[in-house]
């Protein structure tokens, strides 16, 4: 029911999931961004997420699980190489696509022949997951969840971000699950596990040469699979994303009218008569604030963000990613 649309902030896991068991929806949080939650199980909960962040319903959405065991409880077909990922980076930042079993549905999958599953190192939603397991007395349950922002949007790091995105447009009795700040700041790793060889379909913490090291496969980098946060403009604040250097930054002069907030890793120097939003000391660094960064702009109603990129080591790539979806319009 709907009265004036607030979520209510809870820090109790077991709460969270008799409300998903009851077919709720729960924001919870995870290492990278806070995820919308709903039982994977229950078409009508699963609806409601894609009601709430205005997402079209072709875009599949990612089931969280306990433990890889629950992988072949999804899974139809697992390459040997997924098995790897999963048993060095679970649980972590790092989402796989496997070919489907009757498990997942069409109203999960986007009506495609793969799911996505991931196992989050976030304690909260651990317990969330081992007290709907209890609660339901299915192992392999899964806690579907997107990222718990309007589609298209910039994902939230916080329980606040998830109150100011959703503030009247959700139930009185969906529930936010306060875990603090995500500690990594971009969204999970996707690899494409449907294939011989790993893909990379959106980049995260999990690099490229983690991909590598672990299943001895250098990594392809198309798919045919789809994946929404690989549309070109996506993580879009309403102030414009500029991408710029240090150097074009230095020379910049924003003229009277203009409000120009700067976002730069710390050795770059904020040039007279702009809004420093973020100084990170490090690529990881750049990674936690990013998003808190690009929220900050509009809170302060900028018209423009400057963003100079780190290098592309560690996180740094992720980060590269997010600007330059962030800036295209
Ligand atoms: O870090 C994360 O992954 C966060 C937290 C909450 O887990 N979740 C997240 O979900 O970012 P979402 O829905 O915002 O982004 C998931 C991406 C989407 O781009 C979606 O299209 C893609 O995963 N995806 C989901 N299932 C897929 C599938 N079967 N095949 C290809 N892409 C898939
Ligand atoms: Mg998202």
């Amino acid at each position: 029911m709907r009265l004036n649309g607030l979520m209510q902030l809870i820090t109790d896991p077991r709460v969270a999931a008799v409300r998903l068991r009851d077919g709720g929806l729960v924001a919870v949080p995870t290492e990278t961004v806070y995820g919308l939650a709903a039982r994977a199980d229950d078409p009508h909960a699963v609806a409601r997420i894609y009601a709430a962040k205005g997402r079209p319903a072709d875009h599949p959405l990612i089931v969280h699980v306990a433990n890889a065991l629950a992988l072949d409880e999804w899974a139809a077909i697992i390459p040997e190489y997924a098995h790897s990922l999963a048993a060095e980076f679970w649980p972590g930042p790092m989402t796989l696509v496997v070919k489907r079993n009757e498990r997942a549905g069409d109203y999960i999958t986007g009506g495609q022949d793969s799911v996505a599953l991931r196992v989050s190192s976030h304690h909260l939603m651990d317990e969330t997951l081992r007290a709907l397991i209890t609660l339901t007395n299915d192992p392999a349950i899964g806690i579907a969840a997107p990222s718990a922002n309007r589609f298209g949007k910039v994902s939230p790091t916080s329980a606040q971000h998830v109150l100011d995105e959703f503030t009247g447009i959700i139930n009185d009795d969906d529930l936010v699950l306060d875990g603090g700040e995500s500690s990594v700041g971009v969204e999970s790793t996707i690899i494409d596990c449907t294939d011989d060889i790993p893909r990379l379909l959106r980049a995260g913490a999990i690099t490229l040469d983690d991909i590598e090291r672990v299943t001895g496969l250098v990594p392809g980098m198309t798919s045919t699979v789809r994946a929404s946060g690989t549309l070109d403009s996506h993580y879009a604040p309403t102030a414009e994303v500029v991408i710029t250097d240090a150097a074009s930054l230095a020379a910049t002069h924003p003229t009277d009218e203009a409000r120009v907030g700067v976002l730069a890793l710390a050795a770059v120097a904020t040039p007279e008569g702009m809004v420093r939003l973020s100084a990170p000391m490090t690529n990881d660094d750049y990674a936690h604030v990013l998003y808190a960064a690009l929220r900050e702009a509009d809170a302060l109603c900028l018209t423009t963000v400057l963003a100079v990129l780190p290098d592309e080591t560690g996180l740094g790539y992720a980060v590269i990613d997010r600007l330059r979806r962030a800036a295209h319009r």
